[in-house]
């Protein structure tokens, strides 16, 4: 995914689009660049690599202007080089882009064969030409978007500039978000309201098809047929600050911490205190007929998939089928009239999620989205939205999105399970009851944060690493992997305990570190079975489990972590931060980029 921003100023904007990349450069940091108008030239200044790269090149060749377009990139179509940076340009228009135009080969060919040379292998780049040849022979810029657009196939999110129009920047939105924003004698377009936070409250979310016409003064909106059409404006909570590292080293480090919070804060909603019940949002859906959950997303939302289906057959007795979204509609799932499909996604953009959500739709499920952007394309497409208030989450790898996905999975699991009346009142309270504890639980973990930071050098020259849990602990052992494999880049895997016997003991020597999560419990035997058929073959573990499993089984381990005694039910939120702690130290000590690691972006809103 990528980040855009433009501004219409009364002043020079070239600070304040710079400002406003910093805040998306989580979307994407390949590259960047922007582009504005001064002196009736179009003024592009573009840089491989980090935005600082681009502010260097600022320095050195301002772009002075009060109107410009900007770009932060994560590449998709051609290498993160210069020439590949947005904004794309010809003599007459430029643009930036997030999302794919699926048919720019063909659109490229149809270039080359009308003469154009085209600079870039991106997909962009034929729209700014397309957009181009309409202004060369004559159409003002509305009519020029409004000829191309139709021709554009996939998703984009767009802002075009116009040389002879220093006065308005043309946005478009299909597939991928926009959002307008209101300012005083000046207006803005950008990928989100974060990006647009220190400059406007006032923001309008672009529908999917809208196009508009941004100028000083105000904005026109025309829906995908071109029909002028109003939409509302609205007060964005998005706020400066939630983009700043405050006394933190990290983005990611602060979100850890910020878990007690931000999971308190998301159970309050979805549960009652004062008589410990679970207390949903009012839908307009019979819950208690649901036959089948469908759960689908991506990466660490679909490992907070994975431990809802524990919670959701154990409770409520409902069959659950998990997928990942890349493969869900590929492998033509069978969908029965009237289930339920969850989605959970912490973007609520997510291509693959949102491609499947639709699927779902299409084919007559209910559709709850648990999501931390309340505005997203998933969070407006759902019937049943289920937030999570994570607050923004700006480190790329997912750390607070997850644990407060998963307080609000353990809600829907208890109340589906009340609802079909298999949960009396006296279990409710009890489940509410432990649910209640997680917070305070999650700060007594957070307090082992030097004890794990002490022992990440044991990690840190690993070049394989082994998680193992058991149960709903199991799908920490793969989130446990996932986090240290894309923040220390050290290969990693995520294994159930029990079948490492079936094939992976074999990679077991001394070399490789095993982390076991095991708290103690109805599975904690077992766990510590598995575990010593490792250790009997010269393996390295680390137990990470309470005062009670450590004091069992710890000795020995080349390392230890204590939890604290929590029960089963709240374990995989507790656990969460050892795992997410281990890998952040361990990225620390080998010194990579831990907020914005190699290759990833926040989001993925390509397929
Ligand atoms: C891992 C991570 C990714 C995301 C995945 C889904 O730390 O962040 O695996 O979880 O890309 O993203 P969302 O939740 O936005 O759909």
């Amino acid at each position: 995914m990528c980040g855009i921003i433009g501004i219409v100023g009364n002043s020079s904007v070239v600070d304040r689009l710079v400002d406003g990349l910093r805040r998306m450069e989580y979307r994407g940091y390949d590259s960047a660049g922007i582009c504005t108008i001064n002196d009736g030239k179009l003024i592009r200044r573009r840089a491989e690599g980090k935005l600082k790269n681009l502010v260097e090149e600022l320095a050195n060749n301002p772009a002075p202007g009060e109107i410009g377009i900007a770009h932060t990139r994560w590449a998709t179509h051609g290498a993160p080089t210069t020439s590949n940076a947005h904004p794309h340009a010809t003599d007459h228009v430029a643009l930036v882009h997030n999302g794919i135009i699926e048919n720019y080969k063909d659109l490229r060919a149809e270039l080359r064969d009308k003469g154009r040379t085209l600079e870039s292998d991106t997909d962009s780049e034929v729209v700014a030409h397309l957009v181009s040849i309409e202004v060369e022979n004559g159409a003002c810029p509305e009519n020029a978007v409004a000829q191309v657009l139709p021709r554009l196939r996939g998703a984009f999110a767009l802002a075009i500039v116009f040389r002879s129009h220093p006065d308005k920047i043309i946005g478009a939105r299909r597939g991928s978000p926009l959002v307008v924003g209101y300012g005083s004698g000046e207006m803005y377009l950008g990928s989100d309201a974060l990006a647009l936070a220190p400059l406007t409250q006032k923001i309008t979310y672009l529908e999917e098809g809208d196009w508009v016409v941004v100028e000083r003064g105000g904005v026109i909106i025309h829906d995908e047929s071109g029909n002028v059409v109003e939409r509302e404006i609205q007060t964005s909570g998005a706020s400066a600050a939630a983009v700043e590292k405050g006394n933190y080293r990290h983005f990611m480090q602060k979100e850890i911490f910020e878990q007690p919070t931000v999971v308190a804060q998301t159970l309050s909603s979805y549960l009652r205190q004062a008589d410990n019940s679970v207390a949903l949002p009012q839908f307009d859906f019979d819950i208690s007929s649901v036959r089948r959950v469908t759960i689908v997303a991506c990466g660490t939302s679909y490992y907070a998939g994975m431990v809802a289906k524990y919670w959701f057959e154990q409770f409520a007795r409902v069959p659950v089928d998990i997928d990942v979204a890349s493969e869900f509609r590929y492998r033509e799932p069978v969908l029965e009239e009237g289930g339920l499909a969850l989605f959970i996604s912490q973007s609520g953009e997510t291509a693959d999620t949102l491609a499947a959500l639709r699927h779902c739709k299409e084919n007559g499920q209910t559709i709850g989205a648990v999501v931390n952007v309340p505005t997203s394309s998933m969070a407006r497409e759902a019937d049943l939205l289920l937030p999570t208030h994570a607050g923004p989450e700006i480190g790329v790898a997912s750390t607070k999105a997850f644990t407060c996905q998963l307080a609000v999975l353990a809600a829907l699991a208890a109340h589906m399970a009340v609802k079909k009346g298999l949960m009396s009142r006296e279990e409710e309270q009890r489940v509410v009851a432990h649910l209640l504890e997680a917070p305070a639980c999650l700060n007594k973990a957070l307090d082992h944060d030097d004890d794990i930071a002490s022992m990440a050098h044991l990690i840190a020259p690993a070049r394989d690493v082994l998680y193992l849990g058991r149960g709903p602990d199991f799908p920490l052992a793969l989130e446990g992997a996932l986090k240290l494999k894309e923040i220390s880049y050290i290969h990693a895997e995520g294994y159930a305990s029990g079948e490492m016997k079936h094939g992976p003991i074999a990679l077991i020597d001394d070399a490789v570190p095993v982390i076991v999560l095991a708290p103690s419990g109805p599975l904690f035997e077992k766990s510590i079975s598995n575990m010593e058929e490792v250790r009997a073959r010269g393996g390295q573990v680390v137990l990470i489990s309470d005062a009670k499993g450590l004091a069992e089984a710890g000795e020995g381990c080349i390392a230890t972590i204590e939890m604290p005694e929590v029960h089963p039910l709240i374990a995989p939120l507790v656990y969460a931060i050892p795992v997410q702690l281990l890998a952040y130290h361990v990225a620390c000590v080998k010194g990579t980029d831990v907020d914005q690691p190699r290759n990833l972006a926040k989001s993925v809103t390509v397929e």
